[in-house]
């Protein structure tokens, strides 16, 4: 195991158009889980340098498409923000990025990974991959139409037939994209084999711009080893935070050589709570219910009969009732938060 003098000569920074990310360790969009609630619990904590919104279909970033919706919605305390809309027409891309800047996003993030069926329907998302010269345009679109930077985030290919990673991170660079993060998988992958970081150390090597790294990053241990040993600029993490959304103050301790902060059960509730008070301020119970239901099973990983809970959760007819179920799992801890 690699100690911290080991990552002590790690870059912490990099540099996105006019901006400097400090620390260079990111949270990952993720629909249904990044929200305005999530993001300001993970900045509280420390040790992440950059957050991202939840991807936004670029057809719903009108000024009155966003009276229907609140994923855009953000707080001053969340920047450096990063927002994330999908979408296949160039026409459409640059007028979404011109109401982004508006909001007062730091970065447009395009998304040009995510596999759903759904997504990739439309033109959108991972299916970007299969049509290169439009990928290019779309990219072009959104640059022209904004001073902010704008980034991108995308998958190795379509699948393991097609990879063309690093020509769309070339493709990218010569559009004006400010920085690259990779999801090295395919999308004929899904979630499933291993993220391969050998093709994220490739595209750091073949362009110029920053390049993020991005998968399987499980605990501090290992998002620092991949950061030294794919020599990327930064990089990106998603489902570990939310197993635990203190890997990012971890991964800062890690670096000085610190005791890591381990959550106790009891600082689960406390982060439970905050991120439900946070959604009910934003929300009706119902839809607080559901946010609730959707992180359980991941922040309630690894804790001991864990997947009662899940359960008593999931079966909830009303938040009161899922409060109730939580208050009888945790109440053995109550109190023991930890002390580092
Ligand atoms: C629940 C969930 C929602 C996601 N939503 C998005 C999204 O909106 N935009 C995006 O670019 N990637 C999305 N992703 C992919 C993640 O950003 C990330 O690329 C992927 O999970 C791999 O990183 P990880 O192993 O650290 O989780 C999502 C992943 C999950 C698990």
């Amino acid at each position: 195991m690699a100690s911290s003098t080991d990552f002590a000569h790690l870059p912490t920074t990099y540099v996105v158009g006019n901006l400097t990310l400090a620390p260079n360790i990111v949270l990952a969009p993720m629909a249904s889980v990044t929200d305005s609630s999530f993001r300001r619990l993970i900045r509280s904590f420390g040790g992440c340098g950059l957050v991202t919104t939840e991807m936004t279909n670029a057809s719903s970033v009108s000024p009155k498409a966003l009276k229907r919706h609140r994923l855009l919605d953000f707080q001053p305390c969340e920047h450096p923000l990063a927002m994330q809309i999908s979408g296949s027409d160039p026409t459409l891309i640059a007028q979404a990025a011109q109401v982004v800047e508006q909001l007062g996003a730091d970065i447009l993030d395009l998304n040009c990974g995510c596999p759903s069926p759904k997504v990739t329907g439309g033109g959108h998302g991972a299916s970007l991959l299969r049509d290169l010269p439009k990928l290019s345009q779309v990219l072009a679109a959104a640059v022209g139409a904004v001073n902010i930077p704008v980034t991108l985030k995308f998958r190795a290919g379509w699948d393991a037939k097609s990879l063309n990673y690093l020509e769309t991170a070339k493709r990218a660079e010569a559009a004006g994209i400010a920085a690259l993060a990779l999801h090295p998988r395919t999308r004929e992958q899904r979630y499933t084999g291993e993220a391969n970081w050998h093709w994220v150390a490739e595209v750091k090597q073949a362009v110029g711009i920053p390049v993020l790294g991005n998968g399987d990053l499980k605990d501090a241990q290992a998002a620092l080893q991949h950061l030294a040993t794919s020599a990327v600029d930064g990089v990106m993490i998603g489902r570990a935070a939310l197993a635990n959304p203190w890997i990012f103050r971890q991964i800062a301790q890690l670096r000085h050589g610190e005791p890591l902060f381990s959550p106790s059960p009891w600082d689960k509730y406390q982060f439970l709570q905050s991120y439900l008070a946070f959604c009910l301020e934003e929300m009706n119970e119902r839809g607080t219910l559901n946010k609730l239901k959707q992180l359980i099973g991941q922040l309630a990983l690894g804790l001991p009969n864990s997947t009662n809970l899940r359960a008593a959760v999931q079966h909830a007819k009303s938040l009161a009732e899922a409060q109730t179920q939580l208050e009888i799992f945790f109440a053995p801890w109550d109190g023991l938060g930890s002390e580092s």
